[in-house]
C-alpha cells in the first residue's frame, strides 16, 4: 500500500462540502493556511489520546461540549469565558460527585463547518443554498451571503487561534484554579441548580482548607490551580483540514493541526468517502458519530480503517440515536465492537437524535429527551457490561432559550425570547448543570454497584 498523503481524500467521493466557484481564490487561501502555524501540537494530541485510553477502561470520563456552530458574529472573550465556566462547573460536578477524573474537551476553536440535511433552504418561495457554517458561507438569507467564500477559512483560523489563546490562558493562568470553584457560577443560573452547585463548592472549599491545614504540599496545590483543556470539532471542510495538517517532528507522523480531537459526522462517515480517508491518516484522537443508520458491517470496516493498530484512546464512538431508540441500536453496535475486540471509548451525544420542530416553528430539543437518552445509554452499558466513557453535547454559557424544559422550564412560547444559535439548539447553563448532576449520579451509582460486586 502506498503511504497516506494529506491530499488523498481528493480522490474519494465527497459529501457535505461546498463547491467553490473561484478555484484560484481557493488555492491562494489553502497556500496561505499551509504556511500558518498549527493551532495544536502533536504532544498535546498524544496526551489527550492517553487520557481517552483511560476513559476506555473506565478510569476517566470524557466531557465534550460547546457550540453547535461557532459564529463570527458571536466571537468575543465573554462568550468563550462563559462556555468555559460552564464546562468547569460541569467538570467539578462530575469529579466531585462521581469521583472520576474528567477529560475536558470543548467544541471550540474550530467548530465552524456544518453538514446540512438539505442542500437548499426555502423561505417565502425563495430558494437559496443552505447555510454551511461561518467558515463556508453567511447565515443571512441572501443570495450573496450564501455563496461559499474561501476567505472565510482565514477568518475561522484567526478566530480559532485567538480562542485557543484565551482558553490556554484560562486553563493555565489561574482562572481554572479549583480554589476559585465559587467564581464560575453565572448570575442567571437557575436557583435549584445554583444552590446544589454552591453546596458542592462549599464542600470542596472545606476539603481544600483541610488539605492545606494538614500540610499537603504546595506541589499538589499548584497542580490544582491548572486544568488541561482540549479543543475539538467536526473535520468537515477538508480543504481547511488538509492545509493545517502538519508532520509531527518527534514521530514523523501527520497530525491535524486544526484541533486536538477531530470527529467524523453522521452524514460523512462513508467508509470509502473523503472524510474517513482524511481522518485515518492523522494521529489525533478521532471521534465517529454513530446514528441509527450505522450498520454493524460499516462500523467494523470503519474501526479497522480508523484504528488499524487497535490503539486505546484513538477512537471514540459517539452514539446519537435519540431518546427511546438507544435500545434498538446500541446493543448491536456494542456486539460489533466486541466481535472485533476493538478498543473504543463509548460516549453519548444526547442532542442530535432529539431535534424536533416546535409548535412555534423553532428547531428545539426537549430537555427530558436529552436526559432520557443519557439514562438509556447508561442502562444499556450496565446491561451489556461495557463502559460508558463520556458525554458529548451542545451548550453555551449564555442564558439562551433554545431547548425546552429543564428545572426552570423553557416552554415552546419562550423559545423566541433568546434563540441565538447559528445552527442547532443548545443547552443553557442551567440545563447543562442539571445534565452534569444527572451524569454524576449515574456514574456514582455505577461505581457503587461495581464496588458491591467485588465485595
Ligand atoms: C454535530 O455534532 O453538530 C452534528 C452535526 O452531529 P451529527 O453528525 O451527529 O448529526
Ligand atoms: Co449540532
Amino acid at each position: 500500500m502506498t503511504k497516506w498523503q494529506k491530499s488523498d481524500w481528493r480522490t474519494k467521493p465527497r459529501v457535505q462540502m461546498p463547491d467553490y466557484l473561484d478555484q484560484d481564490a481557493l488555492n491562494a487561501v489553502e497556500a496561505q493556511l499551509a504556511k500558518y502555524p498549527p493551532l495544536v501540537f502533536a504532544g498535546e494530541a498524544r496526551a489527550l489520546k492517553a487520557k481517552l485510553a483511560a476513559a476506555s477502561r473506565g478510569e476517566a470520563f470524557l466531557l465534550q461540549g460547546g457550540d453547535c456552530a461557532e459564529s463570527f458574529a458571536e466571537f468575543g472573550a465573554d462568550t468563550i469565558r462563559d462556555t468555559f465556566k460552564v464546562l468547569l462547573q460541569m467538570a467539578v460536578v462530575l469529579t466531585f460527585g462521581a469521583k472520576v477524573p474528567v477529560i475536558k474537551v470543548g467544541r471550540m476553536a474550530g467548530q465552524f463547518a456544518k453538514p446540512r440535511s438539505a442542500a437548499t433552504e426555502t423561505i417565502g418561495g425563495v430558494e437559496l443554498p443552505s447555510y454551511r457554517g461561518d467558515i463556508v458561507n453567511g447565515f443571512d438569507f441572501t443570495a450573496e451571503a450564501r455563496v461559499p467564500d474561501p476567505q472565510r477559512m482565514l477568518q475561522a483560523y484567526t478566530q480559532a487561534a485567538a480562542s485557543l489563546n484565551l482558553l490556554r490562558a484560562f486553563s493555565k493562568g489561574g482562572f481554572a484554579d479549583i480554589h476559585r470553584v465559587h467564581s464560575w457560577t453565572l448570575g442567571f443560573t437557575d436557583r435549584d441548580e445554583a444552590e446544589k452547585y454552591r453546596e458542592m463548592a462549599e464542600r470542596i472549599s472545606d476539603t481544600l482548607d483541610f488539605m492545606s491545614a494538614a500540610g499537603v504540599t504546595a506541589d499538589t496545590t499548584a497542580k490544582m490551580s491548572q486544568v488541561d483543556f482540549y479543543t475539538s470539532h467536526e473535520a468537515l471542510l477538508l480543504e481547511y483540514e488538509e492545509a493545517l495538517c502538519r508532520i509531527d517532528s518527534t514521530t514523523g507522523q501527520p497530525i491535524a493541526g486544526s484541533g486536538h480531537m477531530i470527529w467524523i459526522g453522521d452524514r460523512t462517515r462513508q467508509p470509502d468517502g473523503a472524510h474517513v480517508e482524511f481522518a485515518r491518516g492523522v494521529i489525533n484522537p478521532i471521534g465517529l458519530k454513530c446514528g441509527p443508520s450505522t450498520t454493524a458491517e460499516d462500523l467494523k470496516v470503519l474501526m479497522e480503517k480508523l484504528n488499524p493498530e487497535n490503539e486505546a484512546g484513538r477512537l471514540t464512538l459517539i452514539a446519537r440515536f435519540g431518546a427511546g431508540k438507544v435500545g434498538d441500536h446500541l446493543p448491536r453496535l456494542i456486539k460489533a465492537v466486541r466481535e472485533e475486540g476493538a478498543n473504543v471509548v463509548w460516549t453519548c451525544d444526547p442532542m442530535h437524535g432529539n431535534t424536533i420542530k416546535s409548535a412555534s416553528g423553532y428547531k428545539t430539543r426537549p430537555f427530558e429527551n436529552v436526559l432520557g437518552e443519557v439514562q438509556e445509554f447508561f442502562a444499556i452499558h450496565k446491561a451489556e457490561g461495557t463502559i460508558p466513557g463520556g458525554v458529548h453535547f451542545e451548550m453555551t454559557g449564555k442564558d439562551v432559550t433554545e431547548c425546552t424544559g429543564g428545572v426552570r422550564a423553557v416552554t415552546d412560547e419562550d423559545l423566541s425570547d433568546r434563540y441565538h444559535t447559528a445552527c442547532d439548539p443548545r443547552l443553557n447553563a442551567s440545563q447543562s448543570l442539571e445534565l452534569a448532576f444527572l451524569v454524576a449520579e449515574e456514574l456514582s451509582n455505577m461505581r457503587q454497584e461495581s464496588q458491591r460486586a467485588v465485595m
